[in-house]
C-alpha cells in the first residue's frame, strides 16, 4: 500500500512517520515548500533522538526516511492507496483539500482527515457522493510517534468495510484505534476538557494551586502530565477554541471558565517557550526541574 499525507506539520509529519517506520511507501505534501522540508528536518531530528535513546537502529532510521518521499505536486497522491488529511483546523481549508484529493485519486482509495473539531459528516460533504462511502475520520493524538490511541470516526455515509480496513491498517501500524461516533469533540476531547474546566474552577475558587494540581493528577491518579502543564504543551489558547466548540454543542456543562478567557487575552497562553500556568511552559521542563 502506498500511503498519502496532506500537510507535513506537527501531525501530518509524525504521521508519515509512523506509517514509513511500518515498512510503508508516503508521500508527503504540503502546499508550503518551507514547511515542507521544516517538516523533514524534524522528522530527522526526532528519529536520532530515537536512535541515541536506543528506540531505532541508524539503518532503521535511514530506512523510514528513504520511505518518505516529500512531494510538491498533490497530483502524484494518484497513486496511494490511503490518504491522510492534516492540514490546519479549517473547515474551508479542509474542504479545499478534500475537493482536490477527490479529483485526484485513485476509485477505491480510502480518505481519512485528523480533524480534532470538525464534523467528519460535515468535510465528507466536500466530497462527490461516491468518494463518501470510503472517507473517515483518523484522530490521531500528539506526539504521533508515541500516543497509541487513534479515535477512528465513521460519517454518515462511511460503510462498515472502510471502517474495519483503516482499523486494520492502524493496528498494523502499531495504533490502537478506537470508533466513536461523529459528535463534537468525539470522546477524548470531551472526557479531557471536562477535566480541564473543573481543573480551572479549583484555581478559580482557590481550592488548590496549579503546581499541586498538577501533583495531584500525577501523583493521585496516575496521568503521566497534570492538566496544567498539559495546557502549556498544547497552549491555552487551543485549549479555549476547543472550549468554546464544546460549550456551543453541550451547553453550560463546557462553559470556558473566566479565568482562562482572561489569561488567553493576557497573552499566558504556554508553548513555546511563552509564560503560561506553570514555570516548565517558559524555561522548558528539564530547566524548571533544575531550578527547583
Ligand atoms: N497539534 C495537535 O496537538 C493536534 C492533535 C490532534 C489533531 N490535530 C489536528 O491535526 C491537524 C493538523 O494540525 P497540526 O498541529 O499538525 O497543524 P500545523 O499547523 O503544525 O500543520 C498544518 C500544515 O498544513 C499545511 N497546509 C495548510 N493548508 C494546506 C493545504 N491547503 N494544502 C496542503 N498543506 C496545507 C501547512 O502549511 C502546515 O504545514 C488539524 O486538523 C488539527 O486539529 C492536532
Amino acid at each position: 500500500m502506498k500511503i498519502g499525507v496532506v500537510g507535513a506539520g506537527l501531525m501530518g509529519g509524525e504521521i508519515a512517520l509512523v506509517f514509513a517506520l511500518e515498512g510503508f511507501e508516503v508521500l508527503l505534501y504540503d502546499r508550503d515548500d518551507a514547511a515542507l522540508q521544516r517538516g523533514v528536518v524534524r522528522l530527522d531530528a526526532l528519529l536520532d533522538k530515537g536512535v541515541a535513546r536506543g528506540i531505532y537502529t541508524a539503518e532503521a532510521k535511514a530506512e523510514a526516511l528513504g520511505r518518505i518521499v516529500p512531494v510538491t505536486d498533490i497530483a502524484r497522491f494518484s497513486a496511494c492507496d490511503l490518504v491522510s488529511e492534516a492540514v490546519f483546523e479549517a473547515l474551508d481549508v479542509k474542504r479545499e483539500v478534500l475537493t482536490a484529493l477527490d479529483a485526484i485519486c485513485k476509485p477505491g482509495c480510502l480518505l481519512t482527515s485528523n480533524t480534532s473539531t470538525l464534523p467528519i459528516s460535515t468535510l465528507s460533504a466536500a466530497l462527490a457522493p461516491s468518494r463518501r462511502p470510503a472517507f473517515i475520520g483518523a484522530h490521531f493524538f500528539s506526539p504521533v510517534s508515541r500516543m497509541a490511541l487513534v479515535e477512528v470516526i465513521p460519517s454518515f455515509d462511511t460503510t462498515p468495510e472502510t471502517s474495519a480496513r483503516v482499523v486494520g491498517i492502524l493496528q498494523r501500524i502499531g495504533k490502537t484505534p478506537i470508533l466513536v461516533k461523529d459528535v463534537a469533540g468525539f470522546a477524548v476531547n470531551r472526557l479531557l476538557h471536562a477535566m480541564l474546566i473543573e481543573a480551572i474552577k479549583l484555581v478559580e475558587e482557590g481550592v488548590a494551586s496549579p503546581e499541586d494540581l498538577d501533583t495531584a493528577c500525577r501523583l493521585g491518579l496516575g496521568h503521566p502530565i497534570g492538566p496544567f502543564a498539559l495546557m502549556d504543551a498544547v497552549s491555552s489558547g487551543l485549549c479555549l477554541q476547543v472550549q468554546q466548540i464544546l460549550h456551543d454543542a453541550y451547553g453550560e456543562r463546557f462553559r470556558p471558565p473566566a479565568l482562562l478567557k482572561q489569561r488567553v487575552a493576557a497573552g499566558l497562553v504556554g508553548g513555546a517557550g511563552r509564560p503560561g500556568w506553570t514555570r516548565a511552559s517558559i524555561m522548558g521542563p528539564a530547566k524548571a526541574q533544575a531550578g527547583r
